[in-house]
């Protein structure tokens, strides 16, 4: 049997384990309290973030609860619930000031107390608090972002004091955790910062281009369902689905008179218009910001065709970056099958006619496969935002905030 020191030693490797592993915040909070009871031996522990200026329950995990009541139901009591940052309460009153508290016996808390031990829940659920550690949760300036309260530490089936090693390993444990979330939470605010450039850059480009709002939006939902397809994560498919919506923001630095231009464009004319991925890289560079920097490759190589005879670079097959290649296929399909100015929208026999035909030749073989066997989807996305319906989400008609919560969720 491993004997007591080895076992804690195992807990405080656990500890920095679980905060090596970046998962999302509900089951790191939900990992941190179960090391913080198991190392502790405690029944209960529940675990509060500041929301302004309260604390807001997060996560309980309470043994007897969930074994009266299942863990499910056990979750529900705590929902909801907030509490003040003052003194009366007892985690409010650690988030107040920021000290830990660790009390004996909740029934004895001295009458002259600022706070007072809240018997709602005995009462309701048949439960009796005896002993609590609660922990302030502190970051690297000072400011408490959170609690950790533990209840009821049990020693050979009775519940005793939490004792003054328990507070050292707590208090630790809670750092570490307001670090990890602090942590992020900056990182949660880099991402929005991206979020509201690429927001902003597409009402500018939307105001600019010919090109209908809807055609960017379907472009953008080809490419998610391409990156899906090819398997790639959440992450990385939410990304294509945001940056290339930027590809064509370089036709900011044309001039009117050939971007409005109804007829075909002459040999000058093209060679102008081709600049727009050229400019939209050069919008886009060294931002030293992953999303941006994914819509930048996107503006400069969605007219790159497999073969190499595309432009601006003339890349080759594999050389061309797989998202400018998606992009491609996305971009140039939905200018088949939809109408513009100066077309009727291609039958779909038409359009799996050069599909077929341009495959190794503008398009990645592969690609055209994997879209034309999703052609189902494909359809769906079409069939979603087309240009008969009143336009989507035009961008300039929505907030950032219903922007973010969007794509966020
Ligand atoms: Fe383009
Ligand atoms: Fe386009």
């Amino acid at each position: 049997m491993k004997d007591l020191f080895s076992k804690k030693f195992d807990n405080l490797l656990n500890i920095g384990m679980l905060l090596l592993h970046s998962e999302d915040l509900e089951t790191f909070l939900e990992k941190v309290l179960s090391e913080a009871r198991s190392f502790t031996n405690a029944d209960g522990g529940t675990i509060y973030l500041v929301d302004g200026d309260k604390i807001s329950f997060k996560l309980n995990q309470c043994q007897t609860f969930i074994d009266r009541f299942g863990k499910e139901y056990a979750k529900k009591i705590f929902e909801n619930v907030k509490i003040p940052i003052s003194k009366e309460s007892i985690a409010g009153y650690v988030a107040y000031t920021g000290k830990m508290l660790n009390i004996k016996d909740v029934r004895k808390i001295r009458k002259n107390s600022p706070y007072k031990f809240n018997t709602y829940w005995d009462e309701n659920y048949g439960y009796t608090t005896k002993s609590m550690l609660v922990m302030p949760m502190i970051n690297q300036k000072k400011e408490v972002i959170g609690v950790i309260q533990l209840l009821n530490a049990n020693k050979s089936g009775k519940v005793v004091s939490f004792t003054k090693e328990d507070e050292k390993i707590i208090s630790y444990l809670a750092s570490q955790s307001a670090a990890e979330i602090e942590n992020r939470n900056l990182n949660v605010k880099i991402y929005r910062a991206n979020l509201n450039t690429i927001y902003r850059l597409g009402i500018v480009a939307e105001y600019r281009n010919k090109e209908t709002t809807n055609h960017i939006i379907r472009m953008s939902h080809y490419c998610a369902l391409i990156a899906q397809k090819l398997a790639w994560s959440d992450k990385k498919v939410n990304e294509i689905l945001l940056a290339s919506r930027l590809h064509d923001i370089g036709k900011l630095g044309i001039p009117d008179a050939i971007l409005e231009k109804p007829d075909k464009h002459n040999h000058k004319e093209e060679e102008i218009m081709k600049q727009h991925c050229l400019i939209g890289e050069k919008i886009l560079s060294d931002t030293g910001l992953d999303l941006l920097e994914q819509a930048r490759i996107i503006a400069y190589t969605h007219h790159e065709k497999y073969d190499g005879t595309g432009y601006p670079q003339g890349l080759k097959g594999e050389n061309i970056p797989i998202i400018g290649r998606i992009a491609k296929l996305s971009d140039d399909y939905d200018a088949y099958s939809s109408k513009r100015c100066y077309k009727e929208a291609y039958s779909e026999e038409k359009i799996l006619s050069i599909l077929h035909d341009e495959k190794g030749k503008s398009f990645d073989p592969k690609l055209v496969d994997l879209f034309l066997d999703n052609i189902n989807e494909v359809n769906q996305i079409k069939e979603k935002y087309s240009d008969d319906k009143v336009e989507f989400d035009k961008l300039s008609n929505i907030s950032f905030l219903e922007f973010s919560s969007k794509v966020l969720l």
